[in-house]
C-alpha cells in the first residue's frame, strides 16, 4: 500500500511501461546525444519500464547495458517489457536488483568494469541522501565516462489558464500541491537530508568535470488526438486521486476537478480540443576526467 506520500512502486510498474512508451522518441534523441562510439558497458538507474536502457542499447553497437531498479514489482515490468522489445544479441541488457546507494557494490560487481554511461532519470530524488547516491553513481564511471541526470526541468501543462469552472489558476494550484507533497515526500525518506544546490553542483561535488545541463522543450500543440486526449485525462486523475487525500488541495479545486474528471458531465476534459502538453525536461551530464 502506498502511504500519503511514499510511492507504491508495485502499483505504479504498469504506469511506468506507458510512461516509457511515451517517452521512446525523446529518450532515442538524449540516447543519440549521450552514446559515444566505443562505449561498451552503461547503466540506467532506477530504470522503471527499462525505457532509456532500450534507447542506449539501440545507439550502441556492441556491449551491455544494465538496468537497475530497487523494487521488484518495478524490475519484474522492466524485464517483461525488455523481453517484448530487444532481441539483439550483440547488446545485452541485464535488469539487476539494487538499492541504490546502499547496494552500490553489487552494481559495481555486476558491470564488472568502470561504465562509459550512467543514466538516471527521475530516480536519485527517491533517494534520502541525494548527494550520496550521485557521488556513488559517479564513482562507477571510467575515466572519460558520463553520468546523465534527468533531473528538474518543468512540470507538464495541460490546460488553459481558465477552465471555466472554479477560480482560474486550477493546474497552476496542481503543480504547486504536487511541490508540497514532493517536499514531504522527500523529508519522510529514510535518511533524509536536504540537497541546498542544484544537480550541476551536485555532480561537481562527485568530482565531475566539465558539467553541463540541456534542456529541451517538449510540446504537442492544441488539438491533441484523441489517445493523447485520454492520456492527459488519465494523467491529470491520477495526480487529483493522489493528492485528494493530502489535504493540499482546496475542497472547491477538487469540486471543480471532479467535474472535469467525469465522462458523464459536460464539462469533462475529454470533449475539449484546447487541451495541450508542454513541458520543459532538463539532463544533466559530468564527465569523469
Ligand atoms: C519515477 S520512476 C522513474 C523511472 C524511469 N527512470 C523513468 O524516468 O521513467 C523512479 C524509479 O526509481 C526507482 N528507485 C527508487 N528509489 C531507488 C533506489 N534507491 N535505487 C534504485 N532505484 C530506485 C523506482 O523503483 C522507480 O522505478
Amino acid at each position: 500500500m502506498s502511504t500519503d506520500t511514499q510511492a507504491d512502486w508495485a502499483e505504479l510498474a504498469p504506469h511506468l511501461v506507458d510512461a516509457a512508451r511515451h517517452d521512446r522518441a525523446w529518450y532515442l534523441t538524449v540516447a543519440r546525444e549521450l552514446v559515444a562510439p566505443g562505449d561498451r558497458l552503461a547503466g540506467d538507474i532506477g530504470c522503471g519500464a527499462a525505457g532509456m536502457s532500450l534507447a542506449i542499447a539501440q545507439m550502441m553497437a556492441c556491449g551491455r547495458v544494465v538496468a537497475v531498479d530497487a523494487h521488484p514489482a518495478v524490475l519484474d515490468t522492466a524485464r517483461d517489457h525488455l523481453h517484448a522489445e530487444w532481441s539483439d544479441p550483440r547488446v545485452r541488457i541485464e535488469p539487476l536488483h539494487a538499492d541504490i546507494p546502499a547496494e552500490t557494490a553489487a552494481l559495481r560487481e555486476t558491470l564488472g568494469a568502470p561504465a562509459d554511461l550512467v543514466w538516471a532519470s527521475a530516480s536519485v530524488h527517491h533517494v534520502g541522501d541525494q548527494q550520496a547516491a550521485v557521488t556513488a553513481l559517479a564513482g562507477l564511471l571510467a575515466p572519460g565516462g558520463r553520468l546523465a541526470l534527468a533531473e528538474g526541468g518543468l512540470p507538464e501543462h495541460h490546460l488553459p489558464w481558465d477552465v471555466g469552472l472554479g477560480e482560474p489558476g486550477l493546474e497552476v494550484r496542481l503543480h504547486a500541491a504536487q511541490d508540497r507533497w514532493f517536499a514531504r515526500m522527500r523529508a519522510e525518506l529514510p535518511d533524509s537530508r536536504r540537497m541546498p544546490y542544484g544537480w550541476t553542483e551536485a555532480l561537481r561535488q562527485a568530482g565531475l568535470s566539465p558539467v553541463t545541463t540541456r534542456t529541451t522543450l517538449a510540446e504537442q500543440p492544441a488539438p491533441l488526438p484523441d489517445t493523447t486526449r485520454r492520456t492527459v485525462v488519465k494523467t491529470l486523475a491520477g495526480r487529483v486521486g493522489r493528492l485528494r487525500p493530502t489535504g493540499l488541495l482546496t475542497a472547491a479545486d477538487l469540486d471543480a476537478w471532479d467535474r472535469l474528471l467525469d465522462p458523464a458531465d459536460e464539462a469533462w476534459l475529454g470533449h475539449r480540443d484546447d487541451l495541450f502538453r508542454l513541458s520543459a525536461r532538463s539532463v544533466h551530464l559530468g564527465l569523469r576526467p
